[in-house]
């Protein structure tokens, strides 16, 4: 069983996207273990975004996520990462295929409806950015 870290967007929360996006986790059998709605501080994002610091968009990138409430989560499942990643699709909401979160909602690279960790190490670290150990619970049995 593996973690990931997902986020909704700034774009996609003032857009009334969380329960549709949410929807399609729980569809594909993923597990739930924490989710908040929250403003990213400037030092969480510096942290989140650290690998692209430099680049030419960079502060765009650490504007845009700021500028509005996103919808933070940690989602796990089998080979969770690698999965959410395929039903998110592409960062180029040109080359995101139909079907895909990013295909079906996204039409700029920036602005692209969610974020999801690409690596074991990178869930860890995001994960740790945005929630403290204890807000994260396992699902228990059906009541
Ligand atoms: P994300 O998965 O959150 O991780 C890095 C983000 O950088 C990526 O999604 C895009 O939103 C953003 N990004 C990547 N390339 C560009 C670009 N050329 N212009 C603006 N934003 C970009």
């Amino acid at each position: 069983m593996e973690k990931t870290f997902l986020m909704l967007k700034p774009d996609a929360v003032q857009r009334k996207m969380i329960g549709r996006l949410v929807q399609r986790f729980e569809d594909k059998g993923f597990e739930l273990l924490g989710a908040k709605l929250t403003r990213m501080t400037m030092k969480q994002a510096e942290i989140h975004y650290a690998e692209h610091a430099g680049k030419p968009f960079y502060g765009e990138l650490i504007d845009f996520i700021t500028s509005g409430p996103v919808f933070a989560m940690v989602w796990q499942g089998e080979q969770a990462i690698a999965m959410s990643r395929t039903m998110m699709g592409k960062t180029n909401p040109l080359e995101a295929a139909p079907g895909t979160i990013r295909g079906d909602y996204a039409t700029d690279k920036g602005l692209n409806v969610i974020h999801g960790s690409d690596s074991p190490e990178s869930a860890e670290r995001e994960i740790a950015n945005m929630f403290e150990p204890g807000e994260l619970l396992p699902s228990g049995p059906p009541i």
